[in-house]
């Protein structure tokens, strides 16, 4: 059933619901206009005052037709059957893969409108928070190119292929590499194209999924737990143009892989070195139980801000190299480092920002604070490498580092510098930041819109929010980094 007029007349006009008609249910057909864009990034609509979550490649304005499934927490999900009206800030997407891919949800949003939702999330966030002083939020940063950004890209082998709805009837369906369709973690899209992957990572991706094929190279099956093939990990150097492939499998079987690899090295000379990850453990991420280095040195290099950093098929390090660097600018502008200054890099990976900040200013001191052993061991090797000797990184929980800093033999911060991961901190950590008394803190998010509470607890205990700068790390996506400044001094 289409339900247009009678059902909803005023909705088709701007949602609102002078007599709202029977209520919707699973399995209507409605016409509706989409009013905005949540900010978990699904476009949103009304249906008889119910809130409907558009699954599929809608912007805000447009015209659609849905159909209803199902309905939870007084919200249903819509799958988007077409769009009747674009509006201005529609864009048809680009990627061949997208409405199925689930991959990059704001393709049929213009770019322009991507950064107008991602800072009015913020916006509203402020707004709706404990905090008492709200400054502006600045404009989002966004790129010049927002396409072809990440330098890593991380598809998975799997023996139930996703079919399309346009695929015709008996094709293979026992191989697929790509990604999974959202929603079902034992299907595998075949990837073709992909538009925010480094440009040569898709015909490293096609060229690896036929050789894999025409040497009979088994894909992993995800109920079976077992399959030669895992993951194929693609990352590049952005400024050294250096590419690294990690073949994640089961076991060695050199005897089956190595052909494999002569053939995709043959094909793709720019791939600078190649890795064999093997583990034959449930785990649904690339994970090395043991290395084989296959061709090349194992890592590849990436330079920013003037530091250059090994990069290894496992280490963490930020996914849009063009970015990073923005936000380096952005997270030096907001720590306004002086002569002497000691900052604190909590939270620090790899050490990547608090490098990148020590570079700049070669008399100010770094402590860096991480949980993982590994990725601590990284930011020692990279501040070597880097001549960084005003740089030492610590192995340890942020709470516990804290706590200990008091009694210990670490010196008081000017700076601290936080970049937690997307839960945020812990209850204790505010009070804890609060008691060393440091001029200003930067707290960098990846979950803006769920780091209020920290926001609101370091207000209440004398930090105030001074400056809000988002920075656009991931195009296409609902995703957007964030630079908030918290100042010691009393407002003005
Ligand atoms: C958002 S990442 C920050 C990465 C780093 N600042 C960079 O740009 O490369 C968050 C980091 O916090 C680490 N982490 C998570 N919980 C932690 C904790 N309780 N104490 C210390 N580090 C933690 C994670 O391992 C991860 O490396």
């Amino acid at each position: 059933m289409l339900l247009t007029a009678g059902y909803s007349p005023a909705l088709m006009n701007d949602n609102t619901q002078a007599n709202p008609g029977p209520l919707p249910r699973k399995g209507d057909q409605v016409e509706l206009l989409a009013i905005g864009i949540g900010s978990r990034g699904h476009v949103l609509a009304e249906a008889s005052g119910i809130p409907v979550r558009i699954k599929g490649c809608a912007a805000p304005g447009d015209r659609v037709k849905v159909r209803l499934l199902r309905k939870g927490r007084g919200v249903f999900d819509g799958q988007l059957l077409e769009v009747l009206d674009a509006s201005s800030e529609h864009t048809d997407p680009l990627c061949r893969h997208a409405g199925t891919c689930g991959g990059c949800s704001f393709q049929a949003v213009s770019y322009p409108a991507q950064l107008k939702a991602k800072r009015s999330w913020i916006q509203s966030a402020l707004a709706e928070s404990d905090l008492t002083h709200v400054p502006e939020v600045q404009p989002v940063i966004g790129m010049r190119d927002p396409w072809h950004y990440r330098n890593k890209m991380d598809f998975t082998f799997g023996s139930r292929r996703w079919i399309e709805e346009h695929e015709e009837q008996g094709v293979v369906a026992d191989f697929g590499l790509g990604l999974h369709v959202p929603g079902r973690w034992d299907k595998v899209l075949d990837i073709e194209e992909c538009l925010i992957a480094f440009p040569e990572a898709s015909a490293i991706l096609n060229s690896a999924r036929r050789y894999a094929r025409q040497q009979n190279l088994d894909p992993w099956d995800v109920k079976e737990s077992r399959g030669l093939l895992r993951h194929l990990v693609l990352r590049k150097g952005f400024h050294t143009g250096e590419i690294l492939v990690d073949l994640v499998t089961e076991t060695a079987s050199p005897e089956r892989i190595d052909p494999f690899a002569a053939a995709l090295l043959a094909a793709h000379p720019e791939i600078t070195t190649m890795v064999q990850g093997i583990h034959a453990r449930s785990a649904k991420v690339a994970f090395h139980e043991e290395q084989r280095i296959l061709h090349g040195e194992g890592i590849i290099h990436e330079v920013l801000a003037g530091c250059t950093f090994e990069v290894s098929p496992t280490s963490f390090f930020q996914t849009n190299t063009l970015q990073a660097e923005r936000l380096v600018e952005c997270i030096g502008e907001a720590a306004g480092l002086q002569n002497g200054d000691v900052l604190f890099d909590l939270y620090c990976g790899a050490g990547t920002l608090g490098l990148c900040l020590a570079n700049q200013q070669k008399d100010v001191r770094v402590f860096g604070f991480e949980s993982v052993e590994a990725a601590v061991q990284d930011a020692r090797r990279n501040a070597a490498a880097n001549g960084a000797a005003n740089c030492e990184f610590q192995v340890g929980d942020v709470r516990a580092v804290l706590e200990g800093s008091a009694d210990g033999d670490l010196p008081r911060p000017d700076v601290v510098l936080i970049d937690p991961p997307r839960a945020g901190l812990h209850p204790k950590v505010p009070a804890q930041l609060a008691a060393l008394k440091p001029r200003r803190m930067v707290l960098v998010s990846c979950n803006p819109v769920g780091n209020m509470v920290d926001l609101a607890r370091l207000e209440f205990l004398g930090w105030h929010l001074t400056h809000v700068q988002p920075v656009d790390l991931f195009p296409q996506t609902p995703h957007v980094e964030c630079v908030f400044t918290l100042n010691a001094a009393p407002l003005p």
